[in-house]
């Protein structure tokens, strides 16, 4: 291929997609997905997308950000998001993406944990392939970018901490390079390392054990969101989730006697200890999760998709409890980045689940994950355009046969990303 674009996006979730439509048609742009373009996690994404409800809801919004994220967060990525969000909606909005309505047809709220108020704009229970179906409908109309799909990045070409573009594997092994002066890594997460995870078991840090490969800044790699509510299930694979938007609209958690044993809106980290507490305490390998305080109605309408898929798993949450336990849910450390979305490489930006500029702290609120996507994304694509840019990067051609196997390659990532993750737990408790 040896092909050159003017931007290469890694990944085809929200942040890779909005950064894409963000860029002019004159801009060359090549996106690659590791495996479909719809199998990013943003599509998974249940319980919706927060906005800033008015001036007065400001001071409420940020402060309830700090304080689910510890007060590690960077205040000024905080107040950037949420300053953000109005003129994002307004633009998914008129991209054509459908958020719940009232009978006037004003935009409808919902609520999750940690939250001092209904500020969460969704589309059932299914946000994240509402919107991010929407953008990549819009990519597809756009000719200036091509989308690659079944293609895994497996490095990245640099010379003198200048990126110059990214070396590429398709599902028949095959090498190849692409060459570009911007590159932007939006790739997702890591929950594919984890055995029980909300994530799809592609998404597995690629993008990370590359940056940790050339020394390109990371960040708070140990801070893992575990997500409170997930199906229990013993059968292997991905783990459905159970929405916070479903405790935020009333459902209860109940120990092995029925009864109530916490506040199912406490922010994800101190209610998954909670969980795990009781789960201990009883002997058990889940919790209860009742649905039916949300009444008929609201459950069919709002929580069509989980309503279906518990019955499936032999549960009517009309009826009867479901269990639930903890999992690994979301990635708050990652690869550097400034507000920009520039990582400590030239040429080389992140957005998304695999940057970290810091928004988030030590534990994400719920809803923040999508908006910070698109936030982020858009402030990558404005740095390109019109940021100072950087000297072309002088790598020469890459020899393809320093590479090993497909699983020999992603075994040793994987032990670097997890080595990493130890490195940076023990060095924050010493
Ligand atoms: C959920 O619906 O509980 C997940 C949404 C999020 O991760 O913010």
């Amino acid at each position: 291929m040896n092909e050159r674009y003017d931007v290469i996006i890694v990944g085809t979730g929200a942040a890779g997609l909005y950064c894409a439509l963000n860029l002019p048609d004159r801009i060359r742009t090549l996106i690659i997905s590791k495996q479909k373009a719809d199998e990013s996690d943003s599509f998974l994404a249940q319980g919706g997308i927060c906005m800033l409800c008015g001036e007065d809801d400001y001071d409420n919004y940020f402060a309830d950000t700090m304080k689910a994220g510890h007060y590690e967060n960077d205040e000024r990525a905080v107040d950037l998001m949420i300053r953000s969000s109005n003129s994002i909606i307004r633009d998914l909005v008129a991209r054509g993406v459908r958020f719940a309505r009232d009978g006037e047809g004003r935009l409808d709220f919902t609520r999750e944990g940690a939250h001092s108020r209904p500020r969460i704009l969704f589309h059932e229970d299914v946000t994240g392939r509402e919107i991010t179906q929407t953008l990549l409908d819009g990519v597809r109309c756009k000719k200036n970018v091509t989308i690659l799909e079944n293609t895994t990045m497996i490095d990245l070409i640099v010379k003198d901490n200048i990126c110059g573009g990214i070396v590429i594997m398709d599902d028949h092994d095959r090498i190849d390079t692409i060459f570009s002066d911007n590159v932007v890594l939006a790739c997702g997460g890591l929950g594919g390392l984890y055995k029980n995870s909300t994530n799809f078991p592609h998404i597995t840090g690629d993008a990370l054990a590359i940056a940790l490969k050339h020394n390109i800044a990371v960040e708070h790699l140990d801070y893992i969101q575990i997500h409170p509510t997930t199906l229990y299930s013993k059968k292997p694979g991905r783990r459905f989730l159970i929405s916070e938007s479903v405790r935020g609209e009333g459902a209860l958690l109940y120990d092995k006697h029925g009864q109530r044993f916490t506040n199912e809106l406490q922010p994800r980290d101190l209610l998954s200890e909670a969980i795990w507490a009781q789960m201990e305490k009883d002997h058990t390998e889940f919790v209860w999760e009742d649905m039916r305080p949300l009444g008929k109605e609201t459950i069919l309408t709002h929580f069509p998709n989980i309503y279906q898929r518990c019955l499936e798993e032999g549960f009517d949450v009309l009826k009867e409890p479901i269990p639930v336990v903890p999992a690994q849910h979301y990635f708050m450390g990652g690869i550097k980045v400034d507000l920009s979305s520039r990582t400590s490489m030239a040429g080389l930006y992140a957005c998304g689940e695999t940057s970290c500029n810091g928004v988030h702290g030590k534990n994400r609120l719920a809803s923040n994950s999508l908006l910070e996507s698109l936030v982020f994304a858009q402030r990558a694509a404005d740095d390109i355009l019109f940021g100072s840019g950087h000297a072309p990067c002088p790598a020469g051609p890459v020899s393809k046969n320093i590479y090993p196997d497909r699983e020999t390659l992603f075994a040793t990532y994987r032990s670097h990303i997890l080595e990493a993750i130890e490195g940076m737990k023990n060095e924050e408790t010493a």
